[in-house]
């Protein structure tokens, strides 16, 4: 891998082809891992796992998976570190590489996340940020690809704010030949200003729910209020309420489509029970496809074991 893709902190760093390697070995090394046939290729590798904010999926997903690959994990939150505030980002990024072998960082501002990894050797991925989220759209893009063979041609519907997933999915339609389309209300669509640095993927956005999902071969939707955006929930409750992902929504999609969630769902929000539990949905698929992609990717930027 080249030196200056060391990290995963966005899709837009790597090409169709190179993000194609991460799915293919994400698929090829899950049906092993389920039957615990995998090879530890990378014993005594330490991954650090810095979270300022809370996880269930990434943070169990990176730490089981660096262990079937025969290494072992830290768990790091900002009391410890205190990135930006007791310590420079450049300085973490240094120190802690003198010490583990690949870092993964959820926090606030993708800024404080390429600091870090402008000045750590070893690779540093992006388990969120509010920007992004980069391995939950690998691991989305991989869930696709396994129902339905291929993601190519098909219509992704994102109902929802035009958040750091969204973001995502939007590199993921600059890379991939697949058509994405992001309804909500307006005011809360993906910046202009972030639209143009992505280049000329197949989007649009629609503020009617019901002429977006039509004809969707995925629907997908996300929480209302992010983590850090406590604050504004009552009132992007009100403004999201029309956006509810519900059977009426869901019977304007094909008959065979799939619905997907990155969770934790606020179940009864934006998606009611009748769906995230009904036949169309692959949540928890998808759940496990965390771990799958993000092996995968520790995989082909970490150093198989030297003796
Ligand atoms: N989807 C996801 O990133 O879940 P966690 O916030 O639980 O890690
Ligand atoms: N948009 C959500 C995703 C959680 C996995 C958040 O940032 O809180």
């Amino acid at each position: 891998m080249p030196s200056s893709r060391k990290d995963f902190l966005s899709i837009l760093d790597y090409s169709r082809e190179e993000l194609q390697g991460f799915i293919d070995l994400c698929l090829e090394q899950k049906p092993l891992a389920r039957k615990f046939e995998l090879e530890p290729t990378h014993p005594g590798r330490v991954l650090a796992c810095i979270f300022h904010k809370p996880s269930l999926r990434t943070r169990i997903s990176f730490e089981v998976a660096i262990r079937q690959l025969g290494g072992t994990s830290l768990y790091l939150t900002d009391k410890e570190i205190g990135i930006g505030s007791r310590e420079a980002p450049k300085d973490v990024g240094a120190v802690l590489s003198r010490y583990v072998d690949a870092i993964m960082i959820r926090t606030f501002a993708q800024q404080m996340v390429a600091e870090l990894a402008a000045n750590a050797p070893v690779p540093v991925i992006n388990g969120l940020t509010d920007l992004l989220h980069p391995c939950q759209i690998m691991a989305d893009v991989c869930t696709i690809v396994e129902r339905f063979g291929t993601i190519e041609g098909k219509k992704v519907v994102f109902i929802g704010d035009g958040n750091n997933v969204a973001r995502s999915w939007l590199n993921a339609a600059a890379r991939f030949p697949f058509s994405l389309v992001l309804s909500s209300p307006d005011g809360f669509q993906i910046e202009d200003s972030y639209l143009e640095k992505v280049g000329n993927p197949d989007y649009s956005w629609i503020e009617d729910p019901r002429e977006a999902v039509e004809g969707a071969d995925v629907v997908y939707t996300d929480v209302w209020a992010s983590m850090g955006q406590e604050e504004e929930a009552e009132k992007r409750k009100k403004a999201f309420q029309p956006y509810q992902v519900n059977d009426d929504l869901m019977k304007l999609a094909k008959k065979d489509s799939l619905f997907l969630h990155c969770l934790p769902a606020h179940r009864g929000d934006e998606v009611t029970d009748s769906v995230i539990d009904g036949p169309h949905s692959v949540v928890y698929e998808e759940a496990e496809n965390r771990m799958h992609i993000q092996r995968a990717i520790l995989c082909k930027l970490m150093p198989k074991n030297i003796k």
